[in-house]
């Protein structure tokens, strides 16, 4: 799509909305000026032939036309005007036609009607100018024979007048157009420079002062839902790139630890000569650590790629009822190593990837087994639930606080490393347990009271 400067947006809607206001305001006027004129011609025919008609009454005055016609021209003024006097159905008197232009035939006005502005009639002249006309019987009086006033007026001057109004309107229209331009240009500059400051403020943000914020300070009210987005952003990347920071450190952290183990020993099992069986104990704790960190590594592996935008899963419709069983089977061992038991409760069908459910479960499930109080029951609950399908591992054991609960979910976040046997935990299980929600769509919640302490997870149906 092709882009637009916003001042050159502005500058040409200014530009036509004056021309168009301009336009039309001239245009109104030039109608309202044209009508006047108009009445103003009509009725100054109209006086003339009243006069003339006043004037015929009298024999001295029809006397004088027939000896000194030139008077008449003369009185008339001006080659546009026209005037014929003749008896009714007869010689004509006087004929006042300096252009010889064709009068029109027009029905006089009767004698003993009034003249009124009805009386004038408008043609076009031949060339196009326009006329007004008209005729009227004057009244006999001193037993005169009546005669017909035929009176008309070529408008050119007024055409003229009008015209000139006509071009002045559309000069003056253009001009103000020109310099709406040249105004919308200035004021939509000056309007945009707290877009382009907020564009400088903005510039000067990298990740060494993702902290800052932008403020309303100087800034038109139109631009705070913008600048409200810009720092909602500024926060969501603050928080994002926190995490990262902490997950490289703890992942550092979380190396360090089994890598300095593996040094020490065997630094101390260099040290010396020493039996077998030392070096057999050695080994097998080095294959323990090393354990560790690959299964470390393969979970960060598996949240890295559990990222990706484009990361597909095999969903299809999984038997819940026997997933649970098989799942509580698993950990019976475990659970008894620890005195607890396990109950399962389920019903229905789940659409999920089959590995990847099972090993959001097997994460809940070796939590609750962990931190299970010896003696208690651990319980798994599945059952089909608002458009979708409910799973609960339920464990008693200590509380976990509110703070925690809410962080839970977080990469290597554990609520009391003291407390956690560091060799087997790595704070991974539960965030790999979030990803995998995330990528089925679907929620995971926690919820700890009263020494009971709850992993949900929903799996929405297919859609
Ligand atoms: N059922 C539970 N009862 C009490 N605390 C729990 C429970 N499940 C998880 N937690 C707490 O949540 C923390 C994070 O659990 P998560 O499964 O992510 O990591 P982990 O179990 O410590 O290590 P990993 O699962 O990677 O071996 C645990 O360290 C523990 O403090
Ligand atoms: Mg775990």
């Amino acid at each position: 799509m092709k882009r637009n400067s916003l001042t050159f947006r502005l500058a040409l809607l200014l530009a036509a909305f004056s021309f168009v206001a301009f336009t039309v305001m001239g245009s109104a006027l030039y109608y309202a000026l044209r009508q006047q004129l108009s009445i103003r011609d009509d009725a100054a025919l109209v006086s003339r032939v009243d006069q003339i008609s006043t004037l015929l009454r009298d024999l001295d005055a029809r006397q004088l036309i027939r000896e000194k016609p030139h008077l008449f021209a003369n009185m008339l003024g001006n080659t546009e005007s026209l005037l014929v006097i003749r008896y009714v159905g007869g010689a004509t008197l006087l004929e006042v036609n300096p252009m010889q232009r064709a009068l029109p035939t027009v029905t006089p006005v009767a004698a003993n009607q009034r003249l009124t502005l009805e009386a004038v009639h408008h043609a076009n002249n031949a060339d196009g100018t326009p006329m007004v006309y008209m005729a009227a019987i004057s009244p006999s009086a001193n037993n005169l024979p009546p005669l017909e006033i035929v009176s008309a007026r070529v408008l050119s001057d007024r055409t003229h007048i009008l015209e000139e109004y006509r071009n002045k309107i559309i000069l003056f229209a253009s001009m103000m157009a020109a310099i709406s331009v040249v105004l919308a240009v200035i004021f939509a500059r000056r309007g945009i420079s707290p877009l382009r400051r907020l564009a400088d403020r903005t510039a000067t943000i990298g990740t060494q002062t993702l902290s800052s914020r932008l403020d309303k300070q100087d800034v038109p009210m139109e631009l705070d839902a913008l600048i409200d987005q810009i720092n909602a952003m500024l926060e969501r990347l603050e928080r994002g790139f926190q995490q990262l920071k902490q997950v490289s450190a703890d992942m550092a952290h979380d190396l360090r630890t089994p890598i300095t183990t593996l040094l020490g020993q065997t630094e101390v099992g260099l040290g010396a000569a020493r039996d077998n069986a030392y070096y057999q104990r050695l080994l097998g704790s080095n294959f323990e650590e090393l354990q560790r960190m690959s299964r470390m590594i393969d979970n960060m592996l598996f949240l890295a790629q559990a990222e990706q935008p484009d990361q597909e899963i095999q969903r299809r419709d999984i038997d819940i009822v026997e997933e649970t069983h098989r799942l509580g089977e698993y950990f019976e061992d475990l659970a008894a190593e620890r005195e607890v038991t396990i109950q399962t409760h389920a019903s229905g069908t789940v659409n999920a990837d089959a590995l990847l459910l099972r090993r959001a479960l097997a994460n809940l499930l070796s939590n609750a087994v962990r931190y299970a109080e010896p003696g208690s029951e651990i319980e798994i609950a599945a059952r089909p639930e608002a458009e979708g399908m409910s799973i609960v591992v339920m464990n008693r054991g200590e509380t976990i606080s509110p703070a925690h609960q809410e962080r839970l979910f977080d990469r290597f976040y554990r609520a009391d490393p003291s407390r956690n046997d560091s060799a087997h935990s790595s704070g991974l299980g539960l965030s790999i347990v979030h990803s995998i929600m995330q990528l089925h769509k679907g929620r995971c919640w926690v919820e700890s009271q009263s020494g009971v302490t709850r992993f949900g997870l929903w799996f929405p149906d297919r859609n």
